[in-house]
């Protein structure tokens, strides 16, 4: 288990977080995007109201049809898309994954790939748009190997860096390369400090103007003080509190945030 993965467990069982501080920041949040007329405003949901959203941008080509019209029901659950690669996405997930990594101003960055369910997506999107070339980091080198197989002979699977490492290590030495991406889809371990780190280095990853979405942001574990679960706390805490992150919306169990180098006046 990696460092950060381990210190979320200790740390949930020896201190309790303190969920109500969180709530009411959730709301304040909410009434300031309200306020200051911000376009989302009306997707943002407080840590005490989850629930998960329909995709609600346009159907941008073929492609992106073909995922909207995929059948839904993978592994028995009516709510997963069935796209021929084991994953656990939403519909309005899938949607927004190529729908970013279609019109990200940079190349594309994964923490988490699995069994290269959303890889798929991303490397289609970067195969349609025509440049670019993305990375994915995962801890378990089975499931890295077991993606690559999964995605050779798909299209664009040839600008897919299937990198094996803790993706908190992995972002660092990529900052520290001064490498920069449009698209940054964080998806591997949603507990609250690995979230946190991810958060931090997006900031020194993204280019002005690219995006981040966080997968499982929506989801009730974390609401749940048993759960181990800190996806939507760490983005409180590290990107909403920061004024070059404007709120970009909600689709299926994520969030997306976009990124301005210079901060914004709101
Ligand atoms: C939810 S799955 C990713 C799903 C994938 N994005 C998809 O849509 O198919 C999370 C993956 O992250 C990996 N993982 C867990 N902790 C990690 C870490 N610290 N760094 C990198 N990968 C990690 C797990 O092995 C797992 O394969």
């Amino acid at each position: 288990m990696a460092l950060s993965n381990m210190l979320d467990v200790v740390r949930m069982k020896l201190f309790p977080p303190n969920y109500d501080a969180w709530i009411a920041k959730s709301h304040r949040y909410k009434e300031r995007l309200v306020s200051s007329g911000a376009t989302y405003a009306g997707q943002w949901r407080p840590l005490d109201d989850l629930s998960f959203a329909d995709y609600s941008g346009d159907i941008i080509n073929a492609s992106h049809r073909h995922l909207a019209a995929a059948p839904l029901g993978h592994q028995g659950v009516d709510f997963l898309i069935e796209l021929g690669i084991t994953g656990y996405l939403r519909r309005g997930d899938a949607l927004k994954l190529y729908e970013l990594a279609f019109r990200a101003p940079g190349d594309i960055l994964e923490a988490g790939t699995n069994k290269g369910l959303s890889t798929s997506i991303l490397a289609q999107a970067v195969h349609d748009r025509g440049h670019g070339v993305i990375e994915t980091i995962e801890l378990d080198s089975e499931n890295s190997v077991e993606a690559k197989r999964n995605l050779a002979g798909r299209p664009g699977s040839e600008s897919v860096t299937f990198t094996v490492s803790d993706a908190t290590r992995r972002m660092n030495e990529l900052a520290s390369q001064g490498k920069r991406y449009g698209f940054i889809f964080i998806d591997h371990w949603h507990g609250y400090q690995a979230t946190i780190d991810a958060a931090e280095l997006a900031k020194k990853l993204l280019v002005d103007g690219g995006f981040v979405m966080f997968h499982d942001f929506l989801d009730p574990g974390n609401a749940d003080r048993r759960h181990v679960y800190g996806v939507y706390q760490a983005v409180l805490d590290r990107i909403v509190d920061d004024d070059r992150f404007s709120f970009a919306g909600v689709s299926g169990c994520c969030a997306i945030f976009q990124y301005a180098e210079v901060q914004s006046a709101r």
